[in-house]
């Protein structure tokens, strides 16, 4: 088993159940031309995305980690016509590409970003009584832990958390990592293994990205 095999059966499952339209891929596109990282998820993640929305019949969905809105896109089209996605983004450049891409998508009544730091714009959050049915955590791994425990605060029993990039191609289980992002998802999953408040796992998976994994909580009765 290689990448080759990887790449090709995930090429294979988007086409038949995560094809993107052209919206999609000219917010791909629109990463290369601002210069901005291809750190978006896949099609199937976004896929992945939709069928976790429906599970828990999400209508108010935060997401920690915009970029270019490519995510954001799969999490509002999952969503019914009142739905609501709150993005939350740091680089006022991606937000930007973010904006004009939700645009040209059609989904600016959807969604609501806010620009500036995530662990400022958290207790925000919190200090309005915001109440979210799915939260979905992509941004900086060295606060991951903060970010996760802030977004207990926004939930409620029953509520979805979903953590991504928590497996860094193996890279958690090198003991005598200096990477900060190895750093970061170790104490977040060392946290999610002794937290009573969720019932969680992770999923890792093989795929167009490199391999890697995502953390699914759901928030205890
Ligand atoms: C992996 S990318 C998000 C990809 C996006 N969710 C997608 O799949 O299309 C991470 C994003 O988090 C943003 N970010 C990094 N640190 C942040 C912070 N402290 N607060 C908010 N956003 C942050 C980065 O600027 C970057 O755009």
């Amino acid at each position: 088993m290689n990448q080759e095999i990887f790449t090709k059966v995930d090429n294979y499952i988007s086409n038949l159940l995560a094809t993107e339209d052209e919206i999609l891929k000219q917010t791909i596109n629109s990463l290369d031309r601002h210069n901005l990282p291809q750190h978006s998820i896949s099609p199937n993640q976004g896929k992945f995305l939709q069928v976790m929305i429906a599970l828990c019949n999400a209508k108010n969905i935060l997401e920690i980690g915009t970029l270019g809105g490519y995510s954001t896109i799969w999490l509002a089209r999952g969503l019914p016509e009142n739905g609501r996605v709150v993005t939350l983004e740091v680089d006022k450049n991606h937000a930007e590409v973010a904006r004009e891409n939700i645009v040209k998508a059609g989904l600016e009544n959807k969604v609501e970003m806010k620009v500036g730091k995530a662990l400022d714009i958290l207790p925000t959050l919190i200090a309005k009584n915001e109440v979210f049915d799915m939260i979905f955590i992509d941004a900086d791994k060295p606060p991951y832990t903060e970010y996760f425990e802030y977004a207990l605060e926004l939930s409620r029993p029953g509520t979805l958390i979903v953590c991504d990039n928590v497996i860094r191609e193996g890279k958690v289980l090198d003991e005598n990592s200096r990477d900060e992002k190895v750093l970061g998802v170790q104490r977040f999953n060392e946290m999610l293994s002794r937290n009573n408040n969720v019932t969680a796992t992770i999923l890792h998976s093989v795929g167009v990205k490199e391999y890697d994994g995502m953390a699914i909580a759901v928030v205890n009765r």
